[in-house]
């Protein structure tokens, strides 16, 4: 969907009048009434390409903010990926509010500085009492493996099952590293690790992708980026 001052202010309404409900909750909000959003499964460069969608028995069990960086490093002039690394947040009480309110702050995650994020995040704990903070995402061994830990013990570790380009209207990302959003994912388990989910999606991505032009930076450079990773369970 579009971002545009309605749909935030739009928003934002139905954020405040949750928060000030007597009954509020911040983290761990029920998931049942969050539907796949078609749009989000499509290439917008080509409309017959999508992700697959999540199987009939599959459950969606968490969605989670992911910020953090994508990390390239420059071989030979050319960008190359070489990992990532985020924290994971518990997104299920933004959807609570609305999906628009989750693409907020999705896109806010991203624009926000590294340090006044953990000084922000310290203060809502305060605040609420409450744990966001639901995992990392890192990678394993080479950078063909995604792996995630989740703080309830749960892990998943994969690879890339589908991708298409970034939703249209993504955010760009922090500026001077404002490149464009990374595409979509769609992540299936590798067999034999463990893992406590069927399928990982990264949705609604804002920044990490690399400078375009040919680089010349020596070692690794953190491009800042931020995706909710919808994670489902096989029943
Ligand atoms: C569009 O996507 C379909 C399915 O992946 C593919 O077969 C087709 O070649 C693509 N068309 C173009 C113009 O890239
Ligand atoms: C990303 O780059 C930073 C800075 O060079 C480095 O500390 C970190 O280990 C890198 N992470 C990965 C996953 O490669």
């Amino acid at each position: 969907m579009r971002f545009t001052i309605a749909t935030v202010a739009t928003a934002l309404i139905g954020a405040v009048a949750v928060l000030a409900a007597p009954t509020s909750k911040y983290t761990g909000c029920s998931l049942s009434n969050v539907k796949v959003q078609p749009e989000a499964f499509v290439d917008p460069t080509n409309s017959s390409n999508t992700l697959p969608y999540p199987a009939a028995n599959e459950k969606l069990v968490k969605i989670v903010l992911g910020y953090g960086s994508q990390n390239y490093s420059c071989v030979n002039g050319v960008a190359t990926p070489n990992g990532a690394v985020a924290t994971l947040y518990d997104l299920s009480c933004a959807f609570a509010v609305s999906p628009e309110w989750a693409d907020v702050v999705t896109r806010g995650a991203v624009q926000m500085d590294p340090t006044a994020q953990l000084a922000g995040l310290q203060m809502l704990k305060n605040m609420f009492n409450a744990q966001f903070i639901a995992g990392v995402h890192y990678f394993k061994g080479d950078f063909t493996t995604p792996a995630f830990e989740f703080t309830d013990k749960t892990k998943f570790i994969g690879g890339v099952a589908g991708k298409i380009p970034a939703l249209p209207g993504s955010d760009a990302g922090k500026r001077p590293d404002n490149f464009g959003a990374v595409p979509s994912l769609k992540l299936a388990p590798k067999q034999g690790m463990g893992s406590s989910y069927s399928t990982i999606y990264r949705l609604h991505t804002a920044g990490g992708s690399a400078p375009p032009s040919k680089c010349s930076w020596q070692g690794q450079r953190q491009i800042p980026y931020a995706a909710q990773y919808w994670v489902y369970k096989s029943t």
